[in-house]
């Protein structure tokens, strides 16, 4: 599964913008979470970090949550910026939110500024994950 030029582009744009929107006093470390959906098109979102720190949100999750709520079913690609030498990949529990609603081809890919980095497949990044099918669904 690959998704075209232009529309790396615009999770690109999308991405590095509302990563300007972070709250993230405790870690310094804003990221910005752009997924495309099935129906093309793009949702946002940002780490909201908390004074009580288990409570702060990902990036990717705000980016999910939008999609279910305005009716997207499935991602086609999700991509994640940061700063930083090293490649700000989803963590362990994004990395199931995302399955929920990918395949394992899905591309997931990291980014820095107006560039990708690093693409992954969701498989990589999550193999021989626990989902839907394990439960019949
Ligand atoms: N963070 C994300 O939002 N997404 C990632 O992929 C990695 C980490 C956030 C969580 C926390 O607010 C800050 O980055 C530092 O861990």
């Amino acid at each position: 599964m690959t998704i075209s030029g232009e529309q790396t582009k615009q999770l690109l744009e999308a991405a590095a913008a509302v990563r300007r929107h972070a709250h993230a006093p405790y870690s310094n470390f804003p990221v910005g979470a752009a997924v495309l959906d099935d129906q093309g098109r793009i949702h946002v979102g940002c780490n909201v970090e908390n004074s009580s720190y288990p409570q702060g949100t990902c990036a990717e999750a705000a980016a999910i949550g939008a999609m279910v709520a305005s009716g997207g079913k499935r991602i086609r690609a999700i991509l994640v910026t940061a700063e930083g030498e090293g490649l700000c990949t989803p963590c362990g529990a994004c990395r199931q939110r995302i399955s929920e609603h990918a395949e394992d081809a899905t591309p997931v890919l990291v980014a820095q500024g107006d560039r990708v980095r690093a693409t992954f497949t969701l498989e990589q990044l999550l193999p021989h994950s626990f989902g839907p099918e394990n439960l019949g669904r």
